[in-house]
């Protein structure tokens, strides 16, 4: 984020206090700060017991002994899915909707907990007869289907954890993540339907399992019908799931028993596999779900966009409002497919009262025009959530006009994968909220921003992010590898966990966050490593060297812009009139099979140099100028100075 911008936010003082009306029916209270802040500890040991349904009481709340691996609840047992499900039903609630899920086509389903209660018992039973046991890991590589939620709860209800990965990724970032993971089973689709049309999923997977695998058996939901290559190891969900008992007694688990992994991108070229247990997680994600998104499950219509691929959709769509017992929309599609008004219309539809959603959609709503939304009847929304990187004062603003009708609260919920739940953000119905800024820790939370040095800033300037505290949903690692977990949170300010993003204080003591600080880019809220993109390009045989950096974009936040330099038979080839126009393409579809379109670089420059700084260093800063057409900085360090010119060069004409 540039100094301007910087200086543009922070210029924003408008302020929204809370109406009475809504303050009135609020879940959130001042209350719950003042007794967070008396006994931090105790708190949580409330919180944990009134949210959940233990099987066995825990006798400590944190064991902080083996920093910084910690130790929620210990001694407590519980089951994850009969949190989720079972005890909602046993409560009498079995009738109450659990999902409406709406496909992209515009078929419909109302699922009921009963129902639910019954599919996740046929799938526990499916999964365990395909020789999964409780610490095997599961791959889910699923559309937003039903059946993924169901996926990953009978997961949970038998011990083993279950790793998502986002069906936009492709067949080889999937095969890295099962072997990572060494997973014994994979749930996916014959397909989805995206942009009208139905998308295979299980070539990938073939592509992922075929040859040396870990993988026993690949569990098939039928979703678009189409033709579907078949093996062996293949199984029918349908099949199975009709075939399987439909009783099944659910297990406790250790409060520490691993729940899932969810690899997310880091400053290397490999993904980590960050890994959540269960007690604590469940415990946050059920606390901020009640005070945070306002959940009243009686009455309110709760409705997360996000996709379950990605760590909003493991706690927001699934472990924590389920945790209440609250009734969702799920969607399948895109927002403007058939239409652009496609979700306002599904909120008309379905009376949704809380919407959680990512700066990106809303910026690409804006510039759609408020002419769309208005064709619909809003009134149901009374609660609005921003989640994934920063919203724009001016986005924050149209979001609560135009979709809220100035009447609805906005969270705007700073969190990450590692975090595992909502770490920041206003209480609605409590804090006066400041459009741009996430505002505060959370009830039981400690954050700071501190400077270079690890000191607290002052109010009214900025540095990192730091939480201060161990926090019930930390992540407990990095699958595998400790040693990083360590290294890439723990080692840089001594008991505090650097979170990679840069902030600042306001002169009231508001947070705000301004975006990454390390090698990692945030493309609409997904987010991906500057390194992983680069070895996915240096792996193209004409490519002999590559930069990425993530420049400002106007709608997705950031954008890749690539800078590479090719190996020298293909550096004539590409002089060919017409040839630099089909590489460029060629190296965007290499990146998009290596990874998965979202990691597609919306640039690629040829070039013959990188700037790099005399000890080989690639000055990055540098070509972000360039990517944003700014006047290119300091280049004193450079070791060839006039490499900037060239590139420039290169770029006016490209
Ligand atoms: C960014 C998504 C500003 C941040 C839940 C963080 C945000 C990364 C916000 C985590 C927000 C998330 N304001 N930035 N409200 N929420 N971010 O792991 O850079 O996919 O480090 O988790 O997104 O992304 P992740």
């Amino acid at each position: 984020m540039t100094e301007e911008t910087l200086s543009n936010l922070l210029h924003e003082e408008r302020t929204f206090p809370p109406s009475e009306e809504f303050a009135a029916q609020a879940n959130g209270t001042r209350a719950l700060y003042d007794r967070a802040q008396q006994d931090r500890l105790g708190f949580w040991a409330e919180q944990a017991r009134e949210l959940l349904h233990w099987d066995t009481d825990f006798t400590q709340t944190l064991d902080w002994s083996g920093a910084p691996f910690a130790k929620w609840f210990v001694g407590g047992e519980l089951n994850a899915c009969v949190n989720a499900v079972d005890r909602h039903v046993e409560a009498g609630h079995g009738d109450r909707v659990a999902l409406h899920f709406v496909g992209e086509p515009g078929d419909t389903r109302d699922i009921t907990y009963a129902e639910l209660h019954d599919e996740v018992q046929r799938a526990a039973n499916a999964l365990l007869a395909l020789g999964v046991q409780a610490g095997d890991r599961v791959a889910v590589y699923l559309p937003m289907i039903p059946e993924a939620a169901v996926a990953m709860l009978a997961c949970a209800r038998i011990g083993a954890p279950h790793s998502v990965v986002f069906g936009g990724f492709s067949s080889d970032a999937l095969r890295a993540r099962i072997a990572d993971a060494e997973a014994k089973v994979v749930i996916t689709a014959d397909g989805g339907y995206r942009r009208g049309r139905p998308s295979a999923l299980k070539p990938a997977v073939d592509a992922a399992v075929d040859g040396d695998s870990t993988v026993e058996h690949v569990l098939v939901v039928r979703r678009t019908g189409q033709d579907t290559h078949w093996t062996e190891r293949d199984v029918w969900w349908h099949v199975a799931l009709a075939e399987a008992p439909a009783q099944h007694e659910a297990q406790a688990f250790d409060a520490e028993h691993p729940l899932f992994i969810l690899y997310t991108s880091g400053t290397t070229g490999k993904p980590k596999g960050i890994f959540h247990t269960t007690g604590g997680y469940l415990t946050q994600a059920a606390f901020t779900s009640r005070y945070v998104h306002d959940i009243h499950p009686e009455t309110d219509v709760y409705w997360c966009t996000a996709d379950v691929g990605w760590v909003t959709g493991h706690t927001y769509i699934v472990y924590g409002p389920m945790a209440l017992g609250a009734t969702q929309v799920m969607y399948e599609g895109t927002p403007d497919t058939p239409h652009q008004g496609r979700w306002w219309e599904i909120v008309q539809q379905h009376g949704v009262t809380i919407f959680y959603t990512a700066p990106t959609a809303i910026r690409a709503c804006m510039k759609w025009g408020k002419e769309i939304p208005a064709r619909f009847d809003l009134s149901s929304l009374r609660l609005l959530g921003s989640v994934g990187e920063p919203i724009n004062p001016e986005a924050w603003v149209w979001y609560s006009e135009v979709i809220g009708g100035g009447r609805c609260p906005i969270v705007d919920t700073w969190w990450q994968t590692e975090t595992g739940a909502i770490m920041v953000s206003p209480l609605p119905g409590v804090t006066a909220t400041r459009p741009g800024s996430a505002q505060l820790a959370v009830p039981g939370i400690s954050v700071d921003v501190i400077d270079e040095a690890g000191e607290s800033v002052p109010d009214g300037s900025g540095g990192y992010l730091v939480v201060t505290e161990p926090w019930p949903a930390m992540l407990r690692g990095i699958w595998g590898d400790p040693e990083r977990y360590w290294e890439t949170y723990w080692s840089r300010y001594e008991g505090r966990y650097f979170a990679g993003d840069g902030a600042k204080k306001d002169t009231d003591g508001n947070i705000w966050v301004l975006g990454r600080v390390d090698d990692v880019m945030n493309v609409s809220g997904h987010r991906l490593s500057t390194t992983e993109i680069e070895s996915a390009l240096v792996s193209h045989p004409k490519v002999a060297e590559a930069a990425v950096v993530g420049a400002t974009d106007a709608m997705t936040g950031q954008a890749v812009c690539a800078f590479v330099i090719l190996r020298s038979e293909a550096v004539e080839e590409a002089d060919e009139p017409g040839e630099g126009r089909e590489l460029v393409q060629e190296l965007r579809t290499h990146v998009s099979t290596q990874i998965g379109p979202i990691a597609k670089p919306r640039q690629i420059l040829i070039v013959a140099e990188l700037p790099k700084t005399r000890s080989g260093k690639i000055m990055r800063r540098l070509l972000r100028d360039v990517a944003e057409q700014r006047d290119v900085g300091d280049v004193t360090t450079l070791a060839d100075s006039s490499v900037m010119d060239t590139i420039k060069a290169g770029m006016a004409q490209s």
